[in-house]
């Protein structure tokens, strides 16, 4: 982290143009980096984004006594050395995906302590599914002073559990609890995402039988050992998606490669009846900015449903459109904060419930604006490139969880955006 706080300035009105890649998926890595714990001995995963959160998350493996070495994109895991079973408060507060070595932990060593993770800006992101599948499991939970014991002495036994609803944290840490439990586990109404057929990917590489990757039925059948095992990452979707926006609104031709498409193919669908074509060329999706936005209404869903990580960004590009759109966000309980921020910048923006009325507007001004969260603050970093004037996004370290250098690679394709550091104090932007 900077010693001083830092803002990201952008300045309106540059059209972008050239290519940018994204990286490999914040949502599918982490995963695989708690999956590392399952095997004994040394895992190789390529194409890791160099961001916060993988940092966070290694620093769990390597206070649960496992070795982690970066060489540029390429990360080792050896977990052979593993000797704590305790996911500290410190880093589960700082990053709630550190809950998903509960299930590895339990499943290989038959006990955890993990950190209750806390709410963030997004919603109470409780773990009630995760805890009651593992004690379908057999594991035996409880829970005091806001750590979560899990201990299965005897290990782990296969059932059949259906989730109340498709979580996608919840279906990755029981997807690694079963995997050598005894016996076989069903897990229905299994989240689909692409990042968990990823980890299923990489789990079968290390020795799991798992059937179902992508469906809504997962089925394991549990076995003995898992060896180490290499893994390349699936692109990032959601920085894709973001690249998308920020094409749409600011790019004369912008090129993002590195993702792929067919894991965006509802945003790619909101994308054209809002009438920015983007072109598809295998794993290369082409965007301009038409100018003006037709509006559409977009309701996030568990995948293929859409995605809940892109919703900011919409409502940003929507802000601008000739006339009223409505975002229904079902996923979580106030994703909208972001709203708040967006107004400051002359969006008319109605929030009721779960519903947001976005009523289009003629321009965005530039105006100095706080992060609320990872995806909200990304997304006013686009606000920002179609602004009109300067703008001053605070609370970067929101975005530097999830987007490996989002500047460096704007500014590759001519956007006028750059690092700034606020003097203590914080001067430009009210608290
Ligand atoms: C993952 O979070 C992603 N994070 C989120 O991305 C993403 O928004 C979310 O999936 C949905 O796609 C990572 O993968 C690290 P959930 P997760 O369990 O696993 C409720 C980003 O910006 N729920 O599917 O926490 C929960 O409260 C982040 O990259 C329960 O009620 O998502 C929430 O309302 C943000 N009980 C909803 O389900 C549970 O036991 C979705 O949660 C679990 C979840």
């Amino acid at each position: 982290m900077h010693g001083m706080s830092r803002a990201i300035r952008i300045t309106g009105g540059h059209p972008l143009a050239g290519t940018v890649v994204v990286g490999g998926a914040k949502n599918a890595v982490l995963k695989h980096m708690a999956a590392a714990i399952l095997a004994d001995g040394e895992s190789v995963i390529r194409r890791v984004p160099r961001i916060a959160d993988v940092d966070v998350m290694a620093e769990v493996l390597r206070r649960l006594g496992a070795r982690v070495r970066f060489e540029g994109d390429v990360m080792r895991v050896d977990s052979a050395t593993l000797d704590s079973f305790e996911a500290p408060y410190d880093l589960v507060s700082a990053m709630r995906a550190s809950i998903l070595v509960l299930g590895p932990l339990v499943a290989r060593f038959g006990k955890a302590r993990v950190a209750m993770p806390g709410g963030c800006n997004i919603g109470s992101r409780k773990i009630d599914l995760h805890l009651k599948g593992l004690q379908q499991l057999g594991a035996e939970i409880t829970s005091e002073h806001g750590y979560i014991q899990a201990s299965a002495p005897r290990g782990l036994s296969g059932a059949h559990i259906f989730l109340d609803f498709p979580s996608v944290g919840a279906t990755e840490n029981l997807l690694m609890a079963a995997v050598q439990a005894h016996g076989t586990t069903t897990i229905e109404n299994a989240a689909r995402e692409p990042e968990i057929q990823d980890l299923v990917a990489f789990l079968r590489a290390m020795g799991a039988a798992i059937e179902g990757a992508g469906t809504s039925t997962l089925v394991i059948e549990g076995v003995e050992e898992l060896r180490p095992a290499e893994h390349t990452v699936i692109g990032d979707r959601i920085e894709a998606g973001t690249m998308l926006v920020a094409g749409a609104l600011a790019a004369k031709r912008l090129a993002v490669e590195g993702a792929d498409p067919t894991h965006l193919e509802l945003v790619l669908n909101k994308l054209a009846e809002a009438g920015v074509e983007v072109q598809v060329d295998g794993r290369r999706m082409v965007v301009a900015s038409p100018g003006r936005f037709r509006p559409v209404d977009v309701a996030t869903l568990p995948y293929p449903g859409f995605p809940t990580d892109m919703q900011p960004q919409f409502m940003a590009m929507l802000s601008l459109a000739d006339g009223d759109s409505v975002i229904t966000e079902n996923v979580f309980e106030s994703r909208f904060m972001f709203a708040d921020e967006l107004r400051r910048m002359g969006a008319d923006i109605t929030i009721e419930g779960h519903r947001a009325i976005v009523r289009g507007v003629e321009r965005l001004s530039g105006a100095p604006v706080m992060a609320p969260d990872l995806r909200g603050g990304a997304a006013l970093v686009l606000a920002g490139l179609a602004a009109e004037g300067e703008t001053l996004v605070a609370g970067t370290y929101h975005i530097e969880r999830g987007y490996e250098d989002l500047v460096g690679k704007l500014r590759s394709v001519g956007a006028a955006v750059e690092w700034v550091d606020l003097a203590e104090g914080g001067s430009g932007v009210d608290a």
